[in-house]
């Protein structure tokens, strides 16, 4: 702010050198424009100096604020009655520098800045039938309050961070960095909403990668007002999601299972092996039964031949016997 001031003084010197050269007639114009930034809530000076040899007694100084349609005056002080007027809009909140008049200093001391203060203001200096006029750009800016960091939710296997603050004007720029103060490299996004006072909101949101830097800070910058507002996180390694010792669980327990199923597997195949061969077995033995008994059966025959035979052979010899 003191070296704008420096530098509109600086202009004005030399406006004021050229002055002779600009008087033509009545009017007298110096810069075309010039620009001072107001910060919300604070105050603010129009600046306006008339460079004459010396301000009569009997002077007017008017501020106009131009708006699209109409000229507002703003306020106004009048020499010959000493009285000051001030637009209702502009009530209580506007003031002149009158021990300051006769240097030329028709400054406007503009209090508690309002958004809608912004636009182009005329500063107009009569005396002598001469006019004077100043026009002066007021623009409006605000810094936000401090922004707050919020670890929001895990995705994959990072952490996803919000950033939030409000209370910017204009448009304020997010940038992240790291411990060491450098831009980050991770993919961010920012959301930028105005909100009914007329100021920003800002949510700003980026995805933190486990083993990426854990210092995280998020800076909002005014780059009107050259100012900015930072907060910083550490974030520890308990934040991360497991997912990596769930896995190792997981992948032990599929070993595990697959262990168990390939031992029933070749459990099973060798009990089906047993069975068969005992069925082998089973079916010999019955084979050897059946020739067994063929042969007893056999057996049998012959004895019953033999035993006819043998009760032939004795009815002959007690036929022999009895003869
Ligand atoms: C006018 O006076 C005020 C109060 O002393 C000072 O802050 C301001 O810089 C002066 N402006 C000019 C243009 O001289």
């Amino acid at each position: 702010m003191g070296s704008q001031f420096q530098w509109l003084t600086a202009i004005h010197i030399f406006i004021f050198q050229h002055i002779p050269h600009l008087i033509a007639g009545q009017s007298v114009s110096s810069l075309p424009y010039t620009s001072v930034t107001g910060v919300i809530g604070e105050g603010v000076i129009l600046p306006c100096h008339v460079g004459a040899e010396h301000i009569p007694e009997i002077f007017s100084v008017q501020w106009i604020f131009n708006e699209q349609s109409k000229k507002r005056t703003v306020s106004r002080y009048d020499g010959k009655n000493k009285k000051e007027i001030q637009d209702e809009r502009y009530q209580g909140r506007t003031e002149f520098f009158h021990r300051e008049f006769r240097a030329g200093n028709m400054s406007l001391h503009l209090k508690n800045v309002k958004n809608s203060d912004k636009g182009s203001y005329t500063c107009v200096v009569s005396f002598d039938n001469q006019y004077h006029d100043v026009l002066i750009e007021l623009e409006v800016a605000a810094r936000g309050d401090v922004p707050s960091i919020f670890l929001k939710s895990h995705v994959k296997q990072g952490i996803s961070l919000t950033c939030h603050t409000e209370g910017w004007f204009p448009e304020p720029q997010v940038i992240w960095l790291d411990g060491q103060g450098q831009t980050r490299k991770e993919l961010s996004a920012t959301k930028i909403t105005m909100m009914p006072a007329g100021l920003y909101s800002v949510v700003a949101s980026m995805n933190l990668e486990p083993g990426s830097d854990m210092e995280v800070s998020c800076r909002v910058v005014n780059n009107l007002l050259n100012t900015m507002s930072e907060s910083r996180v550490l974030i520890s390694d308990v934040f991360f999601p497991s997912i990596s010792k769930w896995l190792v669980v997981f992948l032990v327990i599929l070993c595990l299972s697959m262990v168990l199923i390939s031992t029933t597997f070749c459990k099973l195949r060798s009990h089906h092996k047993k069975t068969v061969k005992l069925v082998k077995v089973k079916m010999a033995m019955e084979e050897e039964k059946e020739k067994l008994k063929s042969m007893l059966e056999k057996e049998k025959d012959k004895n019953k031949t033999a035993k006819a035979e043998n009760r032939k052979r004795l009815a002959r010899y007690q036929v022999e016997l009895a003869g």
